[in-house]
């Protein structure tokens, strides 16, 4: 255990004393002092979708590595990086043409807004420069990223670096079950910008951490696809969380009724062995860049390196030769069903949602089943602890302050998590539900709020 105080680390919370992890096997971690923790959520980022320890993969790093391990993509490119955006289009997004790598999600999306900008700047359409989103998400820690989402408490106290970006509600139970409000605020944000200034819409099609397991109704799938070919501006989905095989599908916008001009993928892309990520476009959009600046002057030093390209390309290999994706679609309403289960009559609970190994649950305020729970209370630190009491490793989001949702708790298995695994998972997550269901009741007896 290493306090903020005894090392060299810039610790993400100063005031959290950390458990220092020494190895992972499967979908386990062991600490340094010899605690087992079971991993429901892939490396708590939802990245290690082959679990820990997987032999094909390293053994494909150490060869790359010893081959070339890096050179810069300005005056060469090389074979993995070809021969992955090869495989990615061919297997898992027939509907993109062209990829640019990078080192992760964040990045991916700066990627993408760069991308889109230069798309409009091309065709001459130099007003559009406004990026619409949805309010309760996330995009990435990066300044342009971070202007993307509504969350004041990530935005704070970096208000002065973000652009004037334009937000709307999700379409939750809580504000709108159909999508006919989103799509009204979508409208009425449209006119505020002045629809020729508007350059996209950028989405979670499933979201990952901000609002896990949601996604938009399919009225606001139709409606938002209706606005683009009436407006003009382009749909961005990050996937950086659902690609390659999250929710099921190798992309999860290849089950919604709208298919995106640029996506983005991560996480899961290098699933932990090497940070890689990517930025997917359409042979439209290609096509604007050819026919004009004939370039797209963005990257990062590690874009499109070989060894995160070649890792990225085994894992690909993997996923597919292994059957995982169809695992995960098929296993994943059950996996759904079961949570759901396990946590009936639970009333800090209101709603289990999500699809494929993507799974969220959101608490309430048990007083009424509807109202967020008191910010003071923290659930969702309350049970991310005793999950990790329990030996299991959940990761909540404590967003009260955003206002659009409460505390919720993110559940997404590697791809590779046996039932017997899986129903371990539930079983100490409903022991959990149930513990964090007591605390919370007896602290609301006893306080003032
Ligand atoms: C949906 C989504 N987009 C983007 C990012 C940013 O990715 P990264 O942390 O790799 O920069 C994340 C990270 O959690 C994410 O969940």
């Amino acid at each position: 255990m290493i306090a903020s105080d005894q090392t060299n680390v810039l610790p993400r919370f100063l005031d959290l004393v950390y458990p220092s992890i020494q190895r992972g096997e499967g979908v386990r971690l062991w600490t340094t002092e010899g605690l087992e923790v079971l991993d429901a959520c892939s490396g708590e980022a939802m990245v290690t979708c082959l679990g820990y320890g997987a032999t094909p993969i390293v053994e494909t790093a150490r060869a790359q590595a010893h081959r070339i391990s890096y050179v810069y993509n300005h005056h060469f490119t090389n074979e993995p990086q070809e021969r992955l955006a090869e495989r990615l289009i061919e297997l898992a997004a027939p509907e993109m043409a062209r990829v640019r790598f990078v080192s992760g999600g964040s990045e991916a999306n700066e990627t993408a807004l760069r991308l889109i900008r230069q798309y409009h700047v091309d065709r001459g359409q130099t007003a559009r420069w406004r990026i619409i989103s949805q309010a309760q998400a996330y995009h990435g820690a990066l300044i342009g990223a971070l202007a993307l989402t509504g969350r004041r408490s990530l935005q704070q106290p970096y208000g002065e670096y973000l652009s004037g970006h334009l937000q709307i509600a999700p379409a939750t139970w809580r504000f709108d079950p159909s999508g006919q409000a989103a799509l009204d605020e979508l409208d009425r944000a449209l006119e505020e910008a002045g629809p020729d200034t508007v350059a996209a819409f950028f989405c979670e099609p499933v979201s990952g951490a901000a609002l896990p397991g949601y996604t938009p109704p399919k009225l606001f799938w139709e409606g938002l696809a209706e606005r683009r070919e009436r407006y003009g501006f382009l749909i961005c989905l990050d996937e950086v969380v659902t690609g390659v095989g999250r929710t099921g599908s190798w992309f999860a916008h290849q089950t919604l009724p709208i298919e995106p001009d640029i996506v983005t993928a991560g996480k899961g892309l290098g699933a932990g062995y090497a940070p890689l990520a990517a930025t997917l476009c359409k042979q439209q959009i290609y096509d604007v860049l050819a026919a004009g600046s004939r370039q797209f002057e963005h990257g990062h030093t590690w874009d499109g390196a070989p060894l995160p390209c070649a890792v990225g390309l085994a894992v690909l290999e993997a996923l597919s030769e292994q059957g995982l994706v169809d695992r995960v679609r098929e296993r994943g309403p059950s996996l759904r069903d079961q949570l759901e289960l396990a946590l009936a009559g639970l009333e800090i609970v209101r709603e289990v949602r999500g699809r494929g190994f993507l799974l969220g649950v959101e608490l309430v305020d048990p007083r009424d089943g509807t109202s967020l729970l008191p910010d003071e209370l923290d659930a969702a630190a309350l049970v991310d602890q005793t999950a990790f009491d329990q030996g299991l490793l959940v990761t909540s989001t404590h967003s009260t302050a955003d206002g659009y949702t409460g505390d919720q708790t993110l559940l997404a298995p590697a791809f590779v998590a046996t039932d017997a695994e899986l129903d371990e998972m539930i079983e100490r997550f409903a022991a959990t539900a149930t513990e964090v269901d007591r605390v919370i009741k007896h602290r609301l007896a006893g306080a003032t709020v």
